[in-house]
């Protein structure tokens, strides 16, 4: 699958993350510290936005029930053996692409 556009890079400021859709499919995009990440928006608990959730560093909290994972990785932080998925990304010009595959 070839990187698709997300978002403008100005759309995703540093220390946020935001929900974007990529053909039909939600897709959290967190901008931690000028570098982007891409996870799936689904939250494996219940189905929370991710995209949604607070994001302290590398870490998104859930906005439903708190649950925490790492948007590099896609990783629960509380059991790392739990993910979501984790896409790649890739900064074009003032734009963001990403790897949805
Ligand atoms: S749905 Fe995400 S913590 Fe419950």
């Amino acid at each position: 699958m070839p990187f698709e556009r997300a978002a403008k890079t100005a759309d995703v400021a540093a220390g946020t993350i935001h929900e974007v859709q990529m053909a039909g499919k939600p897709v959290a995009l967190a901008n931690v510290a000028g570098k982007f990440y891409a996870i799936s928006n689904t939250c494996l608990h219940r189905g929370g936005p991710l995209g949604q959730g607070s994001l302290q560093d590398k870490i998104v909290s859930c906005p439903w029930h708190g649950w925490e994972y790492d948007v590099t990785t896609g990783k629960v932080v509380q059991n790392p053996a739990a993910g979501v998925a984790c896409y790649a990304t890739e900064v074009r010009g003032d734009e963001i692409f990403v790897d949805i595959a």
